[in-house]
This record gives structure tokens, C-alpha cells and sequence, in this order.
């Protein structure tokens, strides 16, 4: 019996078979089990002899079951832990890596330049007053210009603003009459459009304004000139159109000579040569007064562009709505622009 039971052991393979042997011979029904039951027919001198030698053949098979279950359990884990491996050598997941949005690098980039030039950056609310938005900059309730803008009206008074042109009269008013000026202002802004390629209804502005004694034309389009030649390259030119805002007089449109350019090089853009990215002009003397700057003392000059507009045209974005969708193989394509 002892030999047949550590055989088996020997050649079992899975703790259910060890299970199995145990029960065979060890178990109430078991080959070694019925052997010691069957002492009590044997003679007194036989008894202690048999019994010892039976006891001894339960002690091996158990240490044996033991030292077999121990290795099983060992070679278990072994097979694991093989299976666990790292392959240090593989290659490892690329992590992925966000970036600014295009939108945000343009306007930072904006930012900069004129930092560059003394402006400071300030901002205004998007949720602005009648007064701020309109009234301030010299277009009175009922003014016809008022419909150049299509206004989400809150209430009578409160409107999501249409032009980031309120933070000019907010910071000349803040300033007090009697310092000069000079400050950009980023931000969101709001206008009833039907979206398309060129319409949003939000988008982005930027406001610039410069109040000083003796600031004339020349100051604005020198400004504005700098601001182009860095943004789009030394060789452009500007050039500025008689336009009209209630809140400038003069007023003027700011065109830029045009190359188009995309992965295969530079051409001259269609039709005249000439792209127009921005409105600005001379503050008008009610702004000034309504601010509490005294009109023959102060000038200044205010302008005001689309950042999208901007970006469109550098980098040949054909879609506004492409700045708003998140398509991240659009925004992937700027990361390192
Ligand atoms: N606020 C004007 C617009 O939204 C732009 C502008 C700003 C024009 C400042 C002149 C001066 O169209």
C-alpha cells in the first residue's frame, strides 16, 4: 500500500488528483484506513507490531502528500509569475500630450506683441449694460448703427456683449480722466448670427486702446503696422480705409497685402491683393467726454480685430466653426505651429 500510495503522489500532477489519493487511502473509506480498523481481529502480540508499522505507512504518505502539495504549489506560482513577466524591452504606450488651442495661441501671441509695445491686458464682462456696450461708445438708444451688431438681449439693460469696445470706456473711466492709456483687452463676444464658414455666434476680439496728449493717426497706423509686418511677416503692407463706427472719428478698416500660403509655398491671394482684418479709428470726442477725458487735452486712438480672423488667414483655416468643434486632428495639426 505504501508503496502504491507514494507512486501516485509522486506522479500526480494537480492538487484534485493529490485530493483523490488522500481520500483513497487515508480517507474513512480509505485502503489504509480499513487496514488499521481490521487491528482489533488481530492477537494481542500482533497488534502493537502491526499498528506501529500502519501508523508509520500514514505518516510517510502524509508527509509525502505534504511535500507534494508544497511543490505543486510552488511550481503554481512559478508558472504565474513567467506568465506575469514584463518584457522590459518592449516599447512603451506614447503618453498623450494636450496643447494650447490654436485660438489661445494666437491670442497669446497677440498679447505679446503689443506688451512688447507698453499695452497692458485687460478684461471685461461678457454679460455687459446697455450703457457699456452702446450708450458709452456714442450709439444712444434707437441709433441706426446699433443694427450693425445683432444683440442677445438679456433685459432692457443687460446684453451679452457684441465687441470687446465697453472695456475701452470701463478702463478710461477706472483711469479717471487725467492719465494715460494704454491697454489691450481679449475675450469672448456675442452676436445673432446664423453659424456658417465665416459666422459664429461667439467669437473672440481683441480691443486696443491708447489715450495720451498729441496721439494722432500716424500713431495708430505705425502700431497697426508693426503689429502686421510681426504677425504675418516683414513684407506686408497695410493699408487703412475710410469706414465708419459710431465710437471713432475718423474711422478706418485696416486691410493687409495678401500672399496665401499653404504647404506647397506663397501666392498672391485673388481679387485685389488686399485683405481687410480690422476696424479702428480715432476715439471720438463724446467717448472721451463720456469717460471723463477732456476732448482738447486727450486724443487717442481704439482699434479691434477677430483673433480667428487672424489665425484664418495665417495659417489657412478655411471654417470659424473649426476653432469651436474640437476636432482634435484640426487642433493636433497647430500644436507645434
Ligand atoms: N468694435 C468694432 C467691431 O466690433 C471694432 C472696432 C473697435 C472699431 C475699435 C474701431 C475701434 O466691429
Amino acid at each position: 500500500i505504501e508503496r502504491e500510495a507514494l507512486n501516485k503522489i509522486a506522479d500526480a500532477e494537480s492538487m484534485k488528483e493529490l485530493q483523490e489519493i488522500k481520500v483513497a487511502y487515508l480517507g474513512k473509506k480509505g485502503s489504509l484506513t480499513s487496514v488499521l480498523r481490521g487491528m482489533g481481529k488481530l492477537s494481542k502480540e500482533e497488534r502493537p507490531v502491526i499498528g506501529e508499522f500502519a501508523n508509520r505507512v500514514r505518516e510517510n504518505i502524509t508527509t509525502s502528500l505534504d511535500e507534494k502539495t508544497e511543490s505543486l504549489e510552488q511550481m503554481a506560482l512559478e508558472k504565474q509569475l513567467e506568465k506575469e513577466t514584463i518584457d522590459v524591452t518592449l516599447p512603451g504606450r506614447p503618453i498623450k500630450v494636450g496643447g494650447p488651442h490654436l485660438l489661445t495661441k494666437i491670442i497669446e501671441e497677440i498679447e505679446d506683441l503689443f506688451i512688447g509695445m507698453g499695452f497692458e491686458v485687460r478684461e471685461g464682462p461678457e454679460v455687459e449694460t446697455d450703457f457699456y456696450n452702446f450708450e458709452s461708445l456714442n450709439l444712444p438708444k434707437n441709433h441706426p448703427a446699433r443694427d450693425m451688431q445683432d444683440t442677445f438681449f438679456i433685459s432692457k439693460e443687460l446684453l451679452m456683449r457684441t465687441q470687446t469696445s465697453p472695456v475701452q470706456a470701463r478702463t478710461m473711466r477706472a483711469y479717471g480722466g487725467d492719465k494715460p492709456v494704454k491697454m489691450i483687452s481679449p475675450g469672448k463676444v456675442y452676436r445673432r448670427d446664423t453659424d456658417d464658414a465665416t459666422h459664429s455666434h461667439q467669437f473672440t476680439q481683441i480691443e486696443g486702446l491708447y489715450i495720451d496728449k498729441n496721439v494722432r493717426m500716424s500713431d495708430l497706423k505705425g502700431t497697426l503696422d508693426t503689429f502686421a509686418k510681426k504677425i504675418y511677416g516683414k513684407d506686408r503692407e497695410i493699408r487703412l480705409r475710410p469706414s465708419f463706427f459710431p465710437f471713432t472719428e475718423p474711422s478706418v478698416e485696416m486691410d493687409i497685402s495678401c500672399k496665401v500660403c499653404d504647404g506647397k509655398g506663397c501666392s498672391v491671394c485673388k481679387g485685389s491683393g488686399w485683405i481687410e482684418i480690422l476696424g479702428a479709428g480715432m476715439v471720438h470726442p463724446n467717448v472721451l467726454s463720456m469717460a471723463g477725458y477732456d476732448p482738447d487735452v486727450y486724443s487717442g486712438f481704439a482699434f479691434g480685430m477677430g483673433p480667428e480672423r487672424i489665425a484664418m488667414l495665417k495659417y489657412g483655416v478655411n471654417d470659424i466653426r473649426q476653432f469651436y468643434t474640437n476636432d482634435i486632428r484640426f487642433l493636433k495639426q497647430y500644436h507645434k505651429a
